[in-house]
């Protein structure tokens, strides 16, 4: 074996994959974190017929300009970012658009603010460019949400940037207006950047999402089609920054992967387009779902906030032998545990199963866990 560059050392695979890939047959999965529904039928058919037009050759570096305007029209229209088609990138993913924020503006000795509990990648991202993680803690008090006065209290001189992500994975919280406006204030104030995850932005019941770049300049906004889409495995996603910050962010995107999917990026721009019906299909069966585990696992006694976005709970489940339990029982559920150290005691579980599965998971952890 060639020994590996050291940078590999600060990371690790993902546990949670290979957890699932060990699931045994039949099990319900309340692990996984993309949508169970099918990719709507209108953007598969851009794809077939961006296929047939032989789109199929590399696109701009930053994407097709006619789906960089239709993102810059949505990031005014419903984010209020006065942003230009040449300050987006369309990115292999929200987690490339992660990756190249982390390379571009992240070394040795910054101070890097992550809520915790939080999304896996963020802290590989951090760690392989170097960054030390400061950790700002989601209080379940608070709802999981992320207050800025929490956030203040970690800021120092090495502050670099901080990472937001609301609607939350793994807790569904979904931050308020005062906090996402404090926190940009802060990030003038202090100069560090934002790098706000909005990816579960459509994902959000009875609340209104707030994107920080409205208020600051020192934001790189990141998006994506995965889950607004159920376009997971087609990789696009797209970010958006002021000049400056856009074209370091640009070198890196342009020498590593040079461009985003073109086909994907067909049906991209059709999923911005078109008609949104199913967006709003899923998202009410997402509701319906949140309903019911949320009152199914307060019923027995695990206490649960009621999430108001994306599409996982995170009950308070102090059995350290739960997660365990429960998948030999026919349920797949994550610790919450993996997502930072303010996770123990807690479990994720993600409602993106049908309501019948739902339903039978509950039954299982009733009877038997
Ligand atoms: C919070 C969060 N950000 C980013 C991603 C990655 O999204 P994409 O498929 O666009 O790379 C995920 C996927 O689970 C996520 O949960």
């Amino acid at each position: 074996m060639i020994n590996p560059a050291s940078r590999t050392k600060v990371i690790e695979l993902s546990l949670i994959r290979k957890m699932f890939e060990a699931t045994k047959p039949g099990a319900i999965n309340l692990g996984i974190g993309e949508p169970d529904f099918d990719v709507p039928q209108n953007i598969k058919d851009a794809m077939k017929r961006s296929i047939d037009n032989n789109d199929t050759h590399y696109t701009p570096n930053k994407g097709y300009i006619e789906l960089r305007e239709e993102i810059a029209k949505k990031f005014k229209n419903e984010n209020g970012i006065n942003t230009d088609p040449e300050n987006i990138i369309v990115t292999v993913g929200a987690s490339e658009a992660l990756y190249i924020s982390a390379q571009a503006f992240m070394e040795s000795g910054d101070e890097i603010l992550l809520p915790n509990p939080s999304f896996l990648l963020y802290e590989a991202c951090i760690n392989l460019a170097g960054g030390k993680i400061v950790p700002v803690d989601c209080k379940m008090e608070n709802e999981f949400k992320l207050k800025a006065e929490d956030v203040l209290e970690k800021i120092t001189s090495k502050t670099k940037a901080i990472i937001l992500n609301s609607p939350s994975n793994p807790t569904g919280a979904v931050m308020e207006k005062e906090d996402i406006k404090a926190i940009a204030d802060l990030s003038m104030d202090h100069n560090f950047m934002i790098i706000s995850d909005e990816i579960y932005e459509k994902i959000i019941y009875d609340k209104k999402h707030y994107s920080p770049a409205r208020y600051s300049d020192n934001v790189i906004t990141i998006n994506g089609f995965s889950k607004t889409y159920a376009m997971t495995g087609l990789r696009v996603g797209y970010l958006t920054a002021n000049e400056a910050h856009c074209e370091e962010l640009f070198k890196i995107h342009q020498n590593s992967i040079a461009c985003s999917n073109s086909t994907a990026q067909r049906g991209a721009y059709e999923a911005l387009t078109g008609p949104q019906d199913e967006v709003h299909k899923m998202v009410s069966e997402f509701k319906r779902r949140r309903d019911l585990i949320v009152s199914r696992l307060n019923e027995m006694g695990y206490e649960t906030v009621n999430a108001e976005g994306a599409f996982y709970v995170f009950p308070k489940i102090e059995d350290k032998d739960f997660v365990k339990k429960a998948a030999d029982a026919g349920v797949i559920t994550v610790s919450g545990a993996a997502f930072g150290s303010n996770g123990e005691g807690h479990v994720r579980m993600s409602y993106a199963n049908s309501y019948e599965n739902i339903k039978k998971a509950m039954d299982i952890l009733e009877d038997g866990v």
